[in-house]
């Protein structure tokens, strides 16, 4: 069993019946999906999952769990996802997997937030990791210039075939490299100032529960 998975089917034991859940995305939520999945087929947990993407959805569907839209609930109990980086201060970056408009919604509308990441993930301090900000196509330009200007060495998000990603919601994304932030706060409320930006990956005073997959098993850092 990988990293990946130990934590994932770790996650999957804090859903109890009737909740909620928070359905994150990317390669370790995966695996959270899938166990939750295999725990709705054979011991007949009844949940209500609430995806964080269109791929997230697909697979919540195909295992016959039940999904909603955050629109279709009045709350979510928890929410399960991975992150890129975690900081020793349990501050993060996400959106490594373009999903991170929908991960933020949810995860602020959830009563208990849990990251499930491979030790692989964790850092002294953010930035290592290029930071997507989410943008609207109209102006798109204008930003990235800025971006340029502030240093921060912007890139456009592309797919494997060269072509610009597009995210679920019909925007793209710059990723910003940064090396390291020193002040993620202040970035935070710099880009969420800035007209044609959606959203950014910084996830801030967010999460309650970390469970990281290390060589010598799983260990669960609570906040
Ligand atoms: C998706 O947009 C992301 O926020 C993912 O949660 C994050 O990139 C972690 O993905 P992996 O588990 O695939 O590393």
């Amino acid at each position: 069993m990988n990293l990946k998975q130990m934590v994932g089917i770790e996650a999957a034991s804090y859903v109890k019946d009737d909740m909620i859940v928070g359905l994150g995305t990317g390669s370790t939520a995966y695996y959270f999906i899938e166990e939750l999945g295999r725990r709705v087929q054979e011991e007949e947990l009844h949940i209500q999952g609430v995806p964080t993407s269109f791929a997230s959805r697909k697979q919540a569907k195909a295992l016959g769990i039940p999904v909603k839209t955050i629109d279709e609930v009045s709350y979510v109990d928890l929410v399960v996802d991975g992150a890129d980086e975690i900081s020793a201060d349990f501050q993060g970056i996400k959106g490594g997997g373009a999903a991170l408009l929908f991960e933020k919604i949810v995860a602020s509308y959830a009563k208990q937030v849990i990251w499930i990441v491979d030790q692989s993930k964790l850092v002294t301090k953010l930035g290592r990791f290029p930071l997507p900000v989410e943008v609207v196509p109209y102006g798109e330009k204008q930003l990235f210039q800025l971006f340029e200007e502030k240093g921060y060495r912007p890139s456009f998000r592309l797919t494997a075939d060269g072509e610009l990603l597009v995210t679920d919601c019909q925007h793209h994304i710059i990723d910003l490299h940064l090396d390291v932030i020193e002040q993620p706060h202040a970035l935070d409320e710099e880009l969420n100032q800035l007209v044609g930006v959606v959203e950014h990956g910084l996830f801030l005073e967010m999460v309650q529960t970390v469970i990281i997959g290390q060589e010598d098993g799983v260990k669960t850092i609570v906040v």
